[in-house]
């Protein structure tokens, strides 16, 4: 095979992927409980690092089109909402999970920090954070 029909098979396969509909949806259902967050930094903290796959206010980027990234997105958030989804309620067991994921700088996952500059949290932002979520889910 030259390179031109290598090209070639290579455009069509990129186009034929866009076809399948998984990951099209981009769905942010309805929230059935909103958080109480015990101050506004908790809650700043939690949108830049987690919102986007714990939520259901999930922030679609334009490449959420895109296929193969838009399968990688939609698994992350299918995945990341089963798991620890703050619009429903959240048992204190996930709440010390997450912060055991924070600790030990597991989450935000790195693939996400690489594509969200923002979401990368300093140590005291880690820490501000936990007490947030301390604050917020098991303080009261
Ligand atoms: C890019 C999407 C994404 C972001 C952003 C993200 N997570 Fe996750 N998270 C996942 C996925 C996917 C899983 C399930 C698979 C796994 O455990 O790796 C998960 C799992 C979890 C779990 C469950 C772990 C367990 O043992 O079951 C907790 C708790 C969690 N994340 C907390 C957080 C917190 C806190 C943040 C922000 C600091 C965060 N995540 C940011 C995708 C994400």
């Amino acid at each position: 095979m030259n390179l031109a029909k290598l090209a070639l098979a290579i455009a069509i396969i990129a186009i034929a992927i866009q076809f399948v509909p998984y990951g099209k949806e981009h769905k942010n259902p309805p929230s059935t409980l909103e958080v109480q967050w015990d101050s506004p930094k908790t809650k700043e903290l939690f949108d830049r690092a987690c919102k986007d796959c714990h939520s259901n206010y999930t922030n679609w980027p334009i490449y959420a089109n895109i296929a193969p990234i838009s399968w990688l997105i939609a698994h992350d958030v299918d995945e990341g909402r089963e798991h620890f989804n703050i619009s429903h309620s959240v048992k204190a067991k996930t709440i010390k999970e997450a912060i055991e994921e924070i600790e030990e700088n597991e989450m935000p996952p790195s693939l996400y920090t690489l594509m969200h500059k923002e979401a990368k949290l300093t140590k005291d932002e880690r820490e501000s954070l936990i007490n947030g979520l301390k604050k917020t889910f098991l303080e009261r």
